[in-house]
């Protein structure tokens, strides 16, 4: 038998335990949801019991959390990590005044299939420790920069060396080469590369947006995915108005990411479907775009999620909390709804059942904050508050050391 660890002493215990409580079989996150003066037990790689403090069972191990607040651990489902060089200039010139446009990811094309599948891999190794250390436990990762079969298969490959949750986006733009034959770029993405790619992948993504794919296009792509077995999703209504939630919702897609041009019909639509709506700040903080009307999409009834879209062009970071603070300050989310967002939201925009929420039988993925409750990740934004982290009940920190207790956690004893 697995050793058991009791973490006691919590301050605030984020846990979006699902409705029906500890009932067997209850599927995936609830609502947001908090115990106070808390304690949880991890057994293995799951969590075993969640209650008081002044109740728990004895383990064979105890951390005390000294009244530090523990969610979930954030739930990524949106990044794009296979590439190579940056574009650091780039958005220098953004913040000159210059305009974001899709042709900018074609010089991180140029760069991923100028590099060797090591410097790939370390590249992605790299941003999937920065991810783990700011407390993310599950990330969607993408390809999207090599768009020939040999580079998007290597690409999806070396996704699947980090993560479960690959992404095949062979559409992410034309590439130069396929200027003038744009249909026959659709057909080479929905045939060979799609045949390359499939055995490494969960989710077919595109790009649906002026510069990039068309509706009709679009449709072409995730309809070969789907085919394939590959579960859709889709970059939507990002720089502008255009038909990808509409066809988002229509067919049953996971997601629908960026979603910051909406029309009131394509409000009802997410909210009427079970497609989440994705919201990206860090994009709209990297190219200085209004950010996307989060009241508007949860206010109709929208199931919202938080993701970082971490990419060389619009948005490099790999930060949880840095979006978690944006749409507290910028889009109106409250704090509450911001961590929702970003842990059971994201666990709902991947269709995971096992991550996002803290109960019984839900994996053992936990942020301890070096702070009182969740609220400061927007409250102290910019400060490494992530103290320590458990993956699959692996202890992968601590990674901060303080001695100062918040709170007023009664003393228990199981020490
Ligand atoms: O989600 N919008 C499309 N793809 C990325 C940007 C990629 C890039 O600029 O390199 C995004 O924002
Ligand atoms: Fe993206």
């Amino acid at each position: 038998m697995s050793e058991s660890l009791l973490i006691t002493r919590i301050g605030e215990l984020v846990t979006n335990a699902p409705a029906g409580g500890d009932a067997p079989g209850t599927p995936g996150p609830g609502p947001f949801e908090v115990l106070r003066d808390a304690a949880l037990i991890v057994e293995g790689d799951r969590v075993a019991w969640t209650g008081l403090s002044a109740r728990a069972p004895a383990a064979d191990a105890v951390v005390d959390a000294a009244g530090r607040a523990v969610l979930p651990g954030f739930v990524d489902s949106h990044a794009h990590l296979v590439f190579a060089g940056e574009r650091g200039a780039e958005f220098a010139a953004r913040m000159a005044g210059r305009p974001y446009d899709a042709g900018g990811i074609r010089s991180t094309v140029r760069a991923t299939r100028d590099a060797t599948d090591a410097q790939l891999r370390a590249g992605l190794h790299r941003l999937a420790g920065e991810m783990l250390r700011q407390g993310t436990t599950t990330f969607e990762c993408k390809s999207g920069y090599g768009l020939t079969v040999v580079d998007e298969a290597r690409s999806v490959a070396l996704a699947a060396e980090v993560t479960p949750e690959v992404t095949y986006l062979g559409a992410h733009v034309v590439p130069a080469e396929f200027a003038a034959d744009v249909s026959g770029y659709v057909d080479l993405v929905c045939g060979p590369m799609l045949e390359a790619c499939a055995p490494c992948s969960r989710w077919v993504d595109v790009f649906c947006e002026r510069g990039a794919f068309g509706g009709d296009e679009a449709r072409a792509v995730l309809t070969a995915g789907l085919s394939r077995g590959l579960m859709p999703r889709i970059h939507a209504n990002q720089l502008g108005p255009g038909p990808g939630v509409q066809l988002a919702a229509e067919l049953g897609a996971a997601s629908a990411d960026h979603c910051t041009f909406l029309t009131g019909a394509d409000v009802d639509a997410l909210a009427s479907s079970g497609t989440v709506a994705t919201l990206l700040p860090g994009a709209e903080f990297g190219t200085r775009q209004p950010y996307p009307d989060a009241r508007r999409l949860l206010d109709a009834g929208a199931v919202v999620a938080l993701a970082t879209d971490c990419n060389p062009g619009s948005s490099y970071t790999s930060s949880i909390p840095f979006c978690i603070a944006l749409a507290v300050r910028d889009m109106r989310m409250t704090t509450e709804e911001a961590v929702w967002a970003a842990t059971a939201g994201g666990a709902r925009a991947l269709r995971r059942t096992d991550v996002g929420y803290l109960a019984p039988g839900a994996r053992a993925d936990l942020v301890m904050l070096d702070a009182p409750s969740h609220a400061y990740l927007a409250y102290r934004p910019g400060v490494p508050l992530v103290h320590t982290v458990w993956q699959s009940g692996r202890r992968v920190g601590p990674l901060l050391r303080s001695g100062s207790p918040y709170g007023r956690c009664p003393a228990v004893g199981h020490a």
